[in-house]
Formats: C-alpha cells, structure tokens, sequence
C-alpha cells in the first residue's frame, strides 16, 4: 500500500505485468515485483479510508502480508526530514474513549498499541539500513544522492519504533507539544498506519509500516513537499521494497 501517487507509479514502473482490478473505487495493482507476486494499491488518505483498502486487500485478495510506505511528520527527537521511520509499534492517537476506557485504547481490546513481529522488524530495518546506507546509494541510486544533496538532506537514518495515526495532518508547534507530552516515545505522525495495522491484527496478518520523513509536523517553513515526494519519498520506496521483498 503506498500512501501518495508518486510511490504508486514509481512502484508500478518496477512491475512488469500490472493488470487493473476495481474494487470499492480503488484501483488494485495485481502482478509481480522482485519476483514477487503482489496488489499494489493507493491507501486513500485518513484511517477509515485506508481500513477499507486494507480489508478489501485481505478479504478479496487474499494477501499473506502488508507493506505501507508512505510520509509522516518527524516528532521525535532527532528524526529529520529524509530520514525513515520502521513501525516497531503503531497507536491511534485520536482514539478517546475515556472515561469507559483508557486514552488511546482500541475499546474492547486492552490493547493500545499494535505490534508488528518483532523478527520482521528487525528483518526490515537491517535490510533498509543496507539499501540507504551511503555506498549502496552511491552505487545503485547517483541521481538520488544528488537530490539529497539539492534539498540541503543528509544520510537518510532508519529509526524503529512508536507511529502514532490520527486524522489530522499535525502542522503546529503546540499540537506537536501535546502529542509529544502524551506519547514522548512517538517518532512520527501520519494517517494511516495504526488503521491498517488494526485491521492486520483482527485477520492475523503481519504489517510493516515504512515512513519516510517529510516534514517535522510543526510550522517550521515545509520544504518543497512535490518535488520530495517526486525525488526522494518514491525512490526510497522502490528501493526499500526492492530490499525487503526477497526477504519477507
Ligand atoms: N504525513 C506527512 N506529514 C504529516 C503530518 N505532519 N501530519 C500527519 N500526517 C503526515
């Protein structure tokens, strides 16, 4: 599942035999990627909408497992724009029920937070530090070192640990505060992760949630947001899937 266009056609370019299958108005991207035999489908922005994608993916085309790549704001410390952030845990950070149940707890399930298998993580983030690191990227990917280098980023640093989703796009300094003060340990925020990973744990599938940093989440001046995705978000996709995929 990929959480913006531009990683959905560059992750298209690198299948050779796409066919187009429409369900529930989302395009679904049946074929082959490094071998592997895959749906390659937009997420659609916001929890809800990606629940459902990640159902249909489930239920009507019986995948074994889930790979999201998408962007996210960078909220801990020392997670820069460019860097990528592996979901070694995945919360709601909009989900309220209190006083019947605690803050941020899936009600009904005594459980807050939502872990991927501990060997798949440490699979992916081994596996993504090799595809990022300095020397593969000078080797495999020159172009993309050079827009690195234009954006004014340096090496990309793969992070593991806490995503928090909501249905807010985070773009205030305050707002960051608040979430920071209730989940210190949260590395990154975006819209989608902890949906799907909800979804992957009633079916009894593993997830892996891959964001690559776009921007810190407060009012900080964005960097150019298209050509970031154009130029680093939807390489690193490719590249990350290409590394992961004969692994997992
Ligand atoms: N995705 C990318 N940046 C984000 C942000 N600041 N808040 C929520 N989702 C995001």
């Amino acid at each position: 599942m990929a959480a913006m266009p531009a990683e959905l056609f560059a992750v298209l370019a690198a299948m050779p035999d796409e066919a187009r299958v429409t369900r529930a108005g989302r395009d679904f991207w049946v074929g082959h990627l490094h071998g592997r035999e895959v749906v390659a489908v937009l997420s659609r922005i916001g929890k809800v909408a990606a629940a459902t994608t990640a159902t249909l993916l489930l239920a009507e085309f019986g995948v074994t497992q889930i790979v999201f790549t998408g962007v996210a704001g960078g909220l801990g410390e020392g997670v820069k724009v460019g860097d990528v952030v592996v979901a070694d845990a995945l919360l709601q950070h909009d989900m309220d029920a209190s006083p019947l149940f605690p803050r941020f707890e899936l009600p009904g399930t005594d459980i807050s937070r939502l872990h991927p298998p501990r060997a798949l993580v440490d699979t992916v983030c081994r596996s993504l530090r090799e595809a990022l690191a300095p020397e593969t990227l000078a080797a495999r990917q020159p172009a993309l070192m050079e827009q690195l280098a234009s954006l004014g980023l340096g090496q990309p640093v793969v992070h593991r640990g806490l995503v928090i989703s909501g249905d807010q796009f985070l773009s205030s300094a305050r707002a960051c505060a608040a979430l920071r003060g209730a989940l210190p340990d949260a590395l990154a925020v975006e819209m989608e992760g902890a949906a799907v990973a909800q979804v992957c744990h009633d079916f009894g599938v593993p997830v892996t949630v891959l964001r690559t940093i776009s921007d810190r989440a407060d009012d900080t001046a964005h960097l150019d947001f298209p050509r970031f995705l154009e130029a680093v978000a939807s390489p690193y996709a490719v590249a990350m899937l290409g590394a992961l995929l004969p692994l997992i």
